[in-house]
């Protein structure tokens, strides 16, 4: 199957004369897929119980004989202005009790009754409609589900937190025990006097806002299953997706994953940022290890530059190119844009599209039309494989309760786990991202930065006592799953691994973490008593920094403080040369990336000049791929 390509197609804000312009322009840049209908819902259904699908059946049927499929989406995303005129509940509200207008988009409160309703409806009706359309080859749950309004504090989700509370704790008892309600005379008698965690004179109960963050994911989740159950019910059989947004850190993708038959992702790294190859890399390789074994979809990213930065960089040439193969590299079998035709009206204006607002004769167009026409080169491609010897482990709850105030230093945890994912990555060493309760077979080495929180830390104890490698941070084994102490202290559940039990935690600045060698911690350090880790490095006073522990067949790491950003590379080099574990390609310039797909590599020049790779040379952005019986170029 050839990879997909293509991008957002919202053909109604235009004329029907353009259309077939549209069609031809597509064909040319080889695009074969269009997603459409994500903002149209207010055209499908102009008012309730009105559903107009004739432009819909010409657009779909002017696509399918220009052989453009179509990945048609359910246009939940947006309701129109009737409804919410109508049934001002859909309408969210902050944590300040102010509520969000309409007027722009994604405005539905994902617990709002009448917004369930409508969409479920809407989603009947297309379904009903398009599902034997032979254009139609995916639906598109939504659009970015959670983007903007992921809290609602509004008396209606009130309503739906406290059924989801009583469905986790049963009784007001075991709520109170699990949120510590002794404290600051928080004990509740009944369930109706739960609240969101709306605005407060000092800080809200910790486990009330962790609560609120997974039940407000748990939402979201229920509009995807909402949505999906329409679509099977209705008999439609192709695959389904949503597309998802890298981190987002508003949701936990663990528990969608299950859920999707297609994984899809938005990416907007900044053209300006050097680095930001890196973080597109960590969103790449977190898509294809939610659903490990399969390939995704990089289903929006920008054919140039976007409207929303303050400031709004357009990519070099060749860049959006290169970001592109990276997706592919590291298991994409599909490459879109947001979106197809460059708006004309409206705030995105000014985000760059795949056809610009000054036509097909633009750099833009001609480097969209060369891509396409590379893609189409590479025939079927291998699913993705495990590649990887290492996982980082990535865990929603863990940034939940770690995203609050009243730590002994704050830091965000998702930044650390794409800081050491960036240090393999700079190493070129292949990396899965893993739950924090595995599998964690098949890999040697399992990082996992500042694992605050646990639900079950046993499949991590065994991953070591079977012959595994963890590496672990200061603030790792800490709370329990509902952000309490464990009696008896920290580090619990993985002490006896690592050989050691955290005692205390010390908020650091400057270089008060610095070790007796040339390494320096940032953020937090903990006080340490050793039982049986032996000790690698010390801080400056002696204590224990990082530590090493025989445990069963494999063996526990655990540095007592953050690294640095420099720092994490050289840890991540010293384990993996510890361990014998080697980079897709070494010894590869600054900035040139090398990924693994079941034998495919793909080497990657991100820098603006040319790079030598031993007597060869690689041009600024320029790619290659190469299958396994092929030589790469050596380095
Ligand atoms: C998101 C949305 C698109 C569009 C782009 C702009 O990805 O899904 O509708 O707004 O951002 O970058």
């Amino acid at each position: 199957m050839a990879i997909f390509y293509g991008g957002d197609y919202n053909p109604e804000q235009w004329p029907e004369e353009v259309w077939p312009e549209d069609v031809e322009l597509m064909r040319r840049a080889g695009v074969n897929l269009a997603t459409v209908g994500v903002f149209s819902w207010a055209r499908i259904q102009p008012e309730e119980g009105v559903f107009d699908f004739d432009w819909l059946d010409r657009v779909l049927d002017l696509l399918h004989a220009g052989g453009v499929a179509v990945d048609l989406a359910t246009a939940t995303a947006s309701t129109p202005p009737w409804a919410t005129y109508k049934y001002p509940d859909i309408l969210t509200t902050t944590r300040e009790g102010a509520i969000r207008w309409p007027g722009s988009r994604q405005h539905y409160a994902p617990t709002s009754p009448d917004y369930r309703r409508l969409a479920s409806e809407l989603v009947s009706a297309l379904v009903d409609r398009y599902k034997d359309h032979p254009a139609v080859v995916m639906w598109h749950i939504n659009n970015e589900l959670g983007c903007h309004t992921t809290y609602d504090y509004s008396d209606q989700a009130a309503v739906a937190f406290r059924s989801w509370l009583v469905r986790r704790y049963g009784d007001i008892g075991s709520l109170n025990a699990a949120w510590g309600t002794t404290f600051w005379s928080q004990r509740y008698t009944g369930f109706e006097q739960i609240v969101p965690p709306r605005l407060t004179p000092a800080a809200v109960n910790p486990t009330q806002q962790l609560d609120f963050r997974r039940f407000s994911s748990d939402m979201l989740l229920e509009l995807l299953r909402m949505e999906k159950r329409i679509i099977r019910d209705a008999g439609a059989t192709q695959p389904i997706t949503t597309n998802m947004m890298g981190a987002f850190p508003n949701a936990d993708y663990w528990s969608w994953a299950d859920e999707l038959d297609v994984i899809s992702d938005d990416s907007y790294p900044d053209p300006r940022d050097p680095h930001s190859f890196r973080t597109a890399a960590f969103g790449r390789d977190l898509m294809r290890s939610l659903k490990p074994g399969t390939p995704w979809i990089l289903m929006e990213q920008a054919p140039n530059q976007v409207n929303w930065r303050p400031n709004n960089a357009v990519k070099a040439p060749g860049q959006m190119a290169a970001m592109s193969m990276q997706a592919v590299g590291r298991g994409a079998d599909g490459v879109l844009f947001f979106q197809w035709r460059q708006a004309a009206r409206g705030s995105e204006k000014f985000h760059s599209a795949m056809l610009p607002h000054a036509g097909p004769s633009t750099r833009t167009y001609r480097e969209v039309a060369e891509l396409g026409a590379a893609l189409r080169t590479l025939g079927d491609l291998p699913a993705p494989g495990r590649d990887a010897s290492v996982a980082i482990v990535l865990d929603w709850n863990c940034h939940w309760a770690l995203d609050q105030p009243n730590h002994p230093a704050r830091f965000n945890y998702l930044a650390q786990v794409q800081g050491w994912h960036a240090a393999f990555h700079e190493l070129n060493i292949q990396v899965d991202i893993v739950r924090s309760t595995g599998p964690f077979d098949g890999y040697d080495v399992v990082v996992a930065p500042s694992l605050y929180l646990m639900s079950d830390a046993s499949p991590l104890v065994q991953f070591v006592a079977s012959g595994g490698c963890l590496f672990t941070t200061a603030y790792t084994d800490v709370a329990d799953e509902n952000d309490g102490f464990l009696p008896g202290g920290f580090t619990q559940r993985l002490g006896e691994a690592l050989g050691l039990t955290v005692t205390d935690f010390a908020g650091v600045q400057g270089t008060e973490a610095s070790y007796a060698t040339n390494l320096r911690g940032e953020i937090l350090r903990e006080e340490i008593v050793l039982s049986g880790a032996e000790v690698l490095e010390t801080f400056t006073d002696g204590t224990p920094a990082l530590t090493r522990h025989p445990f069963g067949q494999g063996e526990a790491w655990h540095l007592a403080t953050m690294a640095t950003e420099a720092d994490r590379v050289s840890l991540a080099a010293r384990l993996a040369t510890h361990r014998g574990i080697t980079p897709v390609m070494a010894d590869l310039p600054p900035n040139v990336e090398a990924c693994a797909r079941s034998g495919l590599i793909t080497l990657i020049n991100h820098n603006p000049t040319p790079v030598k790779l031993g007597d060869d040379e690689l041009g600024p952005y320029e790619y290659r791929l190469s299958r396994a019986n092929v030589s790469p170029p050596q380095a």
